[in-house]
């Protein structure tokens, strides 16, 4: 765009408000909204498939309901994401392909396996926990059509949380075993989601320019202690232990501090060589295949502007 436009663009973002699809703006700028966008899509849409697993072996109606909502939700927020997306000039057809082939990222915490039912409550608890807090500050992201989908999402993100954590509830007022389970689980999803928050602010190659361009609101690290500070408690109202044995309260700074992930595995992961890394992709490349026939049906029935016959 025309150096004129960009002052727009800078004066724009220094005054916090909002760049909207026909704004000028810079290519970088665009281009990491587009990685961002469709990462943060790919991911709901994989992230159906852990928790999904147990639909069928949900152990009452009740929380085949709940799951059965919350799976769907996410879909839901993939769609809104996709199509923030495609605001930027780029096509959902195009990003799906680039998953499926393996030439996009989501978001590493969906590569681990759901190996139990208490994983289901866990995954509720604290990975819509994290999710929380990475998306509530993306409602004032700068790109409009990004914030005001995550308005939606978090309203929905409220809802997964809390039927995972009472999920959790109703095990740990239960049996030892049902106790040990939701303790195993907790084991498990611990570490993993505080990579959710991606690598430490000091390796991090895009926060610095995010945060300037007003796309990103915190830093990973920021966002990282948030999660931590409002996980804590909980954990001790349900009756688990964290994973963490330097987790301590710091009362000099009004924050807990807690041991540092291993980042080596979260690089790996997001390499694609993480426990499921090759399962997630090769299921959403099926659905997509044996989903096909829709879509051709769909655009056969809109050439003929809707009508049947
Ligand atoms: N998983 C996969 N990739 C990750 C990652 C993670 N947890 N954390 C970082 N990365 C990648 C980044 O994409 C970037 O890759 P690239 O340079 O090759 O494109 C690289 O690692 C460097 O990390 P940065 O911190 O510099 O990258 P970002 O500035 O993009 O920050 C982020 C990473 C915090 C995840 C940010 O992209 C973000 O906030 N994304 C939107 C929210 C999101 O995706 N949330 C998680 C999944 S959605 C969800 O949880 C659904 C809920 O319903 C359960």
């Amino acid at each position: 765009a025309p150096t004129g436009e960009l002052d727009s663009f800078e004066r724009t973002i220094a005054a916090d408000q909002r760049i909207e699809p026909r704004d000028a703006m810079p290519e970088d700028y665009r281009r990491t909204l587009v990685r961002q966008i469709a990462q943060h899509a790919h991911s709901e849409i994989i992230g159906m498939q852990p928790e999904g697993a147990w639909l069928t072996s949900a152990p009452s109606l009740r929380r085949k309901a709940v799951l059965t909502a919350k799976v769907q939700d996410e879909a839901g927020h993939g769609i809104y994401l996709y199509s923030a997306c495609e605001t930027l000039g780029v096509d959902r057809a195009d990003l799906t392909q680039m998953l499926v082939d393996g030439r996009q990222k989501y978001s590493s915490i969906f590569n681990y396996p759901a190996s139990s039912y208490a994983d289901v409550g866990t995954i509720g608890w604290l990975v819509d926990g994290a999710a929380i807090c990475n998306q509530v500050p993306l409602c004032r992201t700068s790109y409009g059509p990004y914030a005001r989908a995550m308005i939606r999402v978090c309203k929905e993100e409220s809802f997964h949380q809390r039927q995972g954590y009472e999920l959790l509830q109703t095990m740990m007022r239960g049996t030892d075993e049902q106790r040990a389970m939701v303790q195993e689980s907790v084991d498990r999803w611990w570490w993993p989601s505080l990579m959710m928050f991606g690598p430490p602010d000091a390796e991090s190659a895009h926060t610095a320019r995010s945060m300037a361009w007003g796309i990103k609101r915190h830093t990973n690290d920021e966002l990282r202690q948030k999660f931590v500070d409002m996980t804590v408690p909980q954990a001790d109202a349900l009756g688990v232990t964290l994973p963490d044995r330097s987790l301590a309260w710091d009362s000099a700074t009004g924050h807990y501090r807690f041991g540092q992930p291993d980042w080596d595995e979260l690089a790996r992961v997001i390499k694609g060589d993480g426990p499921c890394n090759a399962e997630r992709v090769a299921r959403r490349r099926a659905a997509h295949e044996d989903g096909a026939w829709v879509r051709e049906a769909a655009a056969a029935f809109a050439a003929r502007g809707g009508r049947v016959g």
